[in-house]
């Protein structure tokens, strides 16, 4: 598969953040566009607005993270500090391997990079998981799959879950599957971002 690397310059805060790195030979911040039907292409999410979005949750020491769609790996990066274990599931596998050398450089331990479509890991895994971060990864029929995993994920292994979603685009999918299951609270950072919240029975 052919992936097309492009700058993304009407935001300079990537290309701000993109220099903290570029020393160290970590790339977070470059955009690569795929050919894969619904799966959107790869731009990184702004370190500020990640880490905001940490603060505004209380996660447990126990808690595991995963990034749903991982892309270069910064989410992975800043959220490894706070949780036991961060993975990240990502479906090119270049873009999974970048992310994997940046996360080394960075001497990061408990992460878990999957390349791999996000509806093909293991239950094992996603049983275990806490705390789901999308931004805007895939749509369709790939992301409606993967909502009804997590709900059924939920049912099989009762616990508390935080899905994090940023760029609501398909929101519809969690309204239709999400039954009582979880609390929802939206907020506008420079996109819509809701957070659901199931809390363990
Ligand atoms: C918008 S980027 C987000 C990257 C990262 N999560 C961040 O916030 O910086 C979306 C990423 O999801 C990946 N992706 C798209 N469809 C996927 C799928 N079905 N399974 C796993 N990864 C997928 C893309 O390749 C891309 O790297």
């Amino acid at each position: 598969m052919s992936l097309i690397k492009y700058n993304n310059n009407s935001f300079d805060l990537y290309l701000k953040q993109a220099k903290e790195y570029e020393n160290l030979g970590i790339d977070f911040f470059s955009c690569y566009k795929n050919e894969i039907e619904d799966c959107i292409n790869c731009e990184s999410t702004f370190k500020e607005t990640f880490l905001n979005l940490l603060s505004m949750i209380q996660i447990k020491p126990e808690w595991n993270f995963m990034d749903c769609g991982s892309g270069l790996g910064l989410p992975i990066y800043l959220a490894s500090s706070y949780f036991k274990k961060v993975y990240g599931v990502e479906i090119i596998e270049e873009i999974a391997n970048i992310s994997i050398k940046n996360l080394n450089i960075l001497k990061v331990e408990n992460f878990e990079v999957i390349c791999s479509d996000i509806n093909k890991i293991d239950d094992n895994i996603l049983d275990t998981i806490n705390v789901f971060y999308l931004f805007n990864p895939f749509i369709n029929k790939i992301f409606e799959k993967f909502i009804v995993k997590i709900v059924n994920s939920i049912k099989r292994a009762d616990r508390d879950v935080i899905i994090i979603y940023v760029n609501t685009i398909q929101e519809n999918f969690l309204d239709k599957y999400i039954g009582n299951l979880f609390t929802i609270k939206s907020i506008n950072d420079f996109r819509k971002i809701n957070f659901y919240s199931h809390k363990r029975v």
